[in-house]
């Protein structure tokens, strides 16, 4: 059966990753989640007080940032190591969620990210998910889904998600931080987040896991029958 490549683009929170892990188990695909490479690329410069105006100092930065995703026997999920620190749980705070998207704009960035991206689909076989994988990444990739959900339901998602690990945080500072980042994404001038012109779009807010994994599996069946 020929392996093909499936891109899942769309706004902050609205299940494009937890909808990627499933269509790649499924497939016996690999998923691969190119945000938490802009969020470690994020923890980096955070850490370093890198100076994101000054583009000299940002690419001499990324020649110091090696990324690997590694299997985690124990989640079976892949986490993110930076220079070989296991950084999957730091990267998902709200620190590093209130500076990514200044950093993601950043067309150095873009170029380093990108390319190791493009690297890893050589094999086909993937599922990719982030803001311009459709577009800019794989642009010729045989199945491409926007996934979309309402507002409300994208800040209900992440607040369940980031609540459990720290209960100080608030709706509201969720509700910012996704409004802030979506408006970066999607108006910065290196690959904004835009729908894909040939790309089928997934508008979960209504849509159980089960559903929406059902119905992305079936384009891909199909997809996959006509590679
Ligand atoms: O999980 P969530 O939707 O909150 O975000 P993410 O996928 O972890 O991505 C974090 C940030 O990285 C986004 O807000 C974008 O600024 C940036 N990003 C990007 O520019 N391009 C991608 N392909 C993926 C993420």
């Amino acid at each position: 059966m020929k392996k093909i490549i499936i891109t899942l683009d769309g706004y902050s929170s609205c299940g494009k990753s937890t909808l990627a892990k499933q269509m790649a188990a499924h497939l016996n695909y690999v998923f691969i989640d190119s945000g938490a490479m802009y969020r470690a690329i994020t923890l980096y410069f955070i850490r370093h007080r890198i100076d994101v105006t000054n583009s000299d100092a940002v690419i001499e930065a990324l020649t110091h940032i090696h990324l690997v995703f590694k299997l985690n026997e124990q989640t079976g999920r892949a986490d993110m190591y930076l220079n070989n620190e296991n950084v999957e749980e730091e990267i998902r705070g709200l620190e590093v969620s209130n500076n990514v998207s200044q950093v993601a704009a950043l067309e150095p960035v873009r170029i380093f990210s990108v390319a190791q991206q493009q690297l890893m689909g050589t094999q086909k076989g993937i599922v990719m998910d982030g803001r311009d994988i459709g577009t800019a990444v794989f642009p010729g990739a045989e199945l491409k889904i926007f996934v979309t959900a309402s507002p409300e339901v994208r800040v209900e998602r992440r607040y369940q998600e980031l609540v459990a690990k720290d209960p100080a945080i608030t709706k509201a500072e969720i509700q910012a931080n996704l409004e802030m980042r979506d408006h970066i994404d999607s108006t910065r001038e290196f690959s904004p987040l835009k729908q894909a012109h040939d790309a089928l779009v997934l508008d979960n807010s209504n849509l159980t896991r089960d559903e929406q994994l059902d119905l992305a599996l079936s384009w891909a069946q199909e997809r996959i029958a006509n590679a």
